[in-house]
């Protein structure tokens, strides 16, 4: 029997609500197709920042660095700001394990309906290939004369030739793979940041020529925002920087339903390290605590990382349960019209599961 080992960091807010949801799709999971998943759950986060001063211990990464694959909730706490907390443990869990491909998927699922009018399900189905670990999220910089009315602050962005390459590549790849529009869309601001990005366009242009059958498409980011609005069917994968990637993400979230749907891997595509796989959203203080979170972003999150480690058919099997939740219409939290508490919209998903 196939074994495998997953690090559980439920972490804040409605993290530690939506984590045991997934948990209860996996161990269904696990018996249906005869695997057996070790789960060991750490107990990182703000709370215990509150106790000791730090979000994970000094030796949290090495902790983590045997597991197959780690399951994030969500981190973040009104009462810290959000650079302690984030700088303390999502971000350099990514860093460290090199986790530079991040899947981003945002489908328009049937019983869902986008913001934008008159769109028919299936019809926005792309996958935002965001990279990772550099970029506008390299944190390098300083301080000067903080807490001065002279105070300076430098935050330099570092795009690498090596970096660019290799998450560019990692989106034709998929857009192969995926076999959908045959399609990526490459974001920069190069207008503007006329190093760096221009740097990204010309690596973006060099590996395109390696992959003839895949069309191409280059948008400056306020344009693509635009045409995730004006024409969100036109995109298959988009590819951008760590920061572009980011804010494109909660907009293909909100266009295609809702954030509490929008799962998210942080991949190390060599297998070198333990890949991390969490919903798109963060730890929404502002729900927190009710009961209400939409747990779908989590429990796809944990249907991506079957996938990954080697498990497609469980991956389908999730993500078929939660579509036919969609399309049912009945059982849908209140982010999507619906008024089911998150136990309640697991159950349902456990409900299609055993069908
Ligand atoms: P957020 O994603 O937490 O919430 C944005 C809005 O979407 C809120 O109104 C929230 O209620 C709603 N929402 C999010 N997930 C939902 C779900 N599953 N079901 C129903 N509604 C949902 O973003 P924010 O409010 O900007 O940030 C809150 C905190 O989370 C901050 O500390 C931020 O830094 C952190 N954050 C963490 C991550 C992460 O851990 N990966 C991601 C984003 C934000
Ligand atoms: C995300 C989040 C994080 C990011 C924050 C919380 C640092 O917004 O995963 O989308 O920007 O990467
Ligand atoms: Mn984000």
């Amino acid at each position: 029997m196939k074994e495998l080992s997953i690090a559980l960091l439920p972490g804040d807010g409605i993290g530690v609500e939506i984590m045991p949801e997934a948990r209860r799709v996996l161990d269904l999971i696990s018996q249906r197709f005869n695997v057996t998943l070790n789960y060991r759950e750490f107990d990182w986060g703000t709370q215990y920042y509150f106790q000791h001063g730090r979000m994970m211990p000094a030796d949290g990464v090495d902790q983590l660095r045997e597991f197959d694959a780690i399951l994030l909730g969500a981190v973040g706490h009104p009462e810290v700001p959000d650079h302690t907390t984030l700088n303390g443990l999502l971000l350099p869990i990514r860093r460290s394990f090199d986790q530079y491909a991040c899947e981003r998927p945002a489908k328009l699922y049937a019983g869902v309906a986008s913001p934008l009018a008159n769109k028919k399900p299936g019809s926005i189905d792309m996958v935002i290939v965001r990279e990772n670990t550099e970029g506008e999220y390299s944190q390098v910089g300083g301080t000067l004369y903080q807490d001065t009315p002279e105070a300076v602050a430098i935050q330099t962005s570092v795009f690498t030739r090596r970096g660019i390459d290799r998450i560019v590549r990692h989106a034709f790849s998929l857009a192969q793979r995926r076999n959908g529009k045959m399609k990526v869309t490459s974001i920069t601001k190069s207008n503007a940041q006329g190093y760096s990005m221009v740097l990204w366009d010309r690596t973006f242009a060099e590996v395109a020529e390696e992959f003839p059958n895949i069309e191409t498409e280059s948008l400056l980011v306020d344009a693509a925002a635009m045409n995730f609005v004006r024409r969100p069917e036109s995109f298959d994968v988009v590819v951008g920087s760590n920061l572009f990637g980011d804010i494109l993400s909660d907009l293909a979230a909100i266009i295609t339903g809702s954030l509490g749907l929008a799962p998210s891997s942080n991949l190390n595509p060599p297998r070198k390290y333990p890949s991390m796989f969490e919903p798109v959203h963060g730890s929404a203080p502002d729900i927190a605590g009710q009961g209400i979170a939409n747990p779908l972003a989590m429990i796809l999150s944990a249907g991506m990382m079957a996938e990954f480690l080697g498990l497609p058919e469980a991956a389908r099997v999730i993500e078929n349960a939660v579509a036919s939740v969609l399309s049912g219409g009945k059982r849908l939290p209140p982010d999507l019209g619906g008024t089911a508490s998150t136990a309640e919209v697991t159950a349902a998903v456990l409900d299609k599961l055993k069908q």
